[in-house]
């Protein structure tokens, strides 16, 4: 009987009533939210997943600056039509390094979170250059002057710099050797050594002549190197290995 007497108070009192009402979101908010600035708290580790090489950061840069994700998500959603479409669902650490995230909210394209190794190189070039060149009804505008921009690379130091500060794990041997890692990455095996770049980032770094005109690092190269490579960190082919929080993990 109390209670309901108060609460009369409360409901005729329109200021408190506020006022209660907003300590009460306060307190569920924070105890939502204070958890979530903890990233090792939410984000599981996974194998496989490694920071950016810097030739592919600077693919990314251009994503960001030509506003891919203003058509295209870079996140499958664990529902049976996405997963049949474009592959596993997303795990979060797979872009627990992308700073800022990728994810989008807008599908005028597909999702491209799986894209990597989907399509030969020779096809993004064409693609990029001219959409309706391979697929007739595309709506993509071209982006053929990424061809004939050389690749912005000698900041790239700088920009591993800045990643490792908001956590991305890049060593100082990565970010002293960030500019011939990335010219290596976009030349390949046989025209340069390829080796350290394997050491720093993996046996698996794709290393070779992304845009097809070994002359020239450009945009395309980079870009490029970057859609080649998303999705294709976590081997979800052999999925025994996928290891989340020490547990053994399924492919689907
Ligand atoms: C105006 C919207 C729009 C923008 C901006 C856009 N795209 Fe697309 N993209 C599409 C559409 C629609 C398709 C599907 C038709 C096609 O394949 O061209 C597509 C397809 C693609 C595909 C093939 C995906 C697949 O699985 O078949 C890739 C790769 C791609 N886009 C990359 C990019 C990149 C990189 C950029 C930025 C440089 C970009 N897109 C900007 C609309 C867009």
């Amino acid at each position: 009987m109390n209670l309901l007497k108060n609460h009369t108070f409360l409901e005729k009192n329109s200021i408190v009533l506020l006022l209660a009402i907003i300590v009460t979101v306060l307190i569920g908010g924070i105890i939502e939210i204070i958890p979530l600035f903890r990233k090792d708290t939410v984000i599981e580790p996974v194998e496989g997943v490694r920071p950016y090489t810097p030739l592919e950061l600077a693919g990314y840069n251009i994503y960001i600056r030509e506003g891919c994700y203003n058509c295209h998500s870079q996140q499958i959603r664990p529902l049976r039509d996405e997963v049949a479409r474009y592959g596993h669902y997303s795990l979060a650490a797979e872009s627990m390094y992308d700073h800022p995230f990728q994810w989008g909210s807008k599908r005028t394209g597909p999702d491209l979170a799986r894209v990597g190794g989907k399509y030969s190189d020779a096809w993004h070039v064409a693609h990029l250059k001219e959409p309706t060149d391979v697929v007739p009804e595309s709506i993509m505008p071209s982006y053929e002057f990424l061809i004939k921009r050389g690749a912005r690379l000698h900041d790239l130091q700088k920009h591993l710099k800045a990643q490792k500060a908001v956590g991305v794990p890049y060593t100082e041997d990565m970010i002293e050797m960030a500019v011939k890692d990335a010219t290596a990455q976009a030349s390949g095996e046989g025209r340069t050594d390829v080796s350290g770049l394997q050491e720093r980032y993996g046996e698996n770094v794709n290393a070779r002549d992304f845009d097809g005109q070994p002359a020239m690092i450009s945009e395309m190269d980079a870009l490029i190197a970057y859609l080649q490579v998303l999705g294709t960190m976590v081997d979800f082919e052999s999925a025994k290995g996928i290891t989340v929080d020490g547990q053994e993990g399924e492919a689907e």
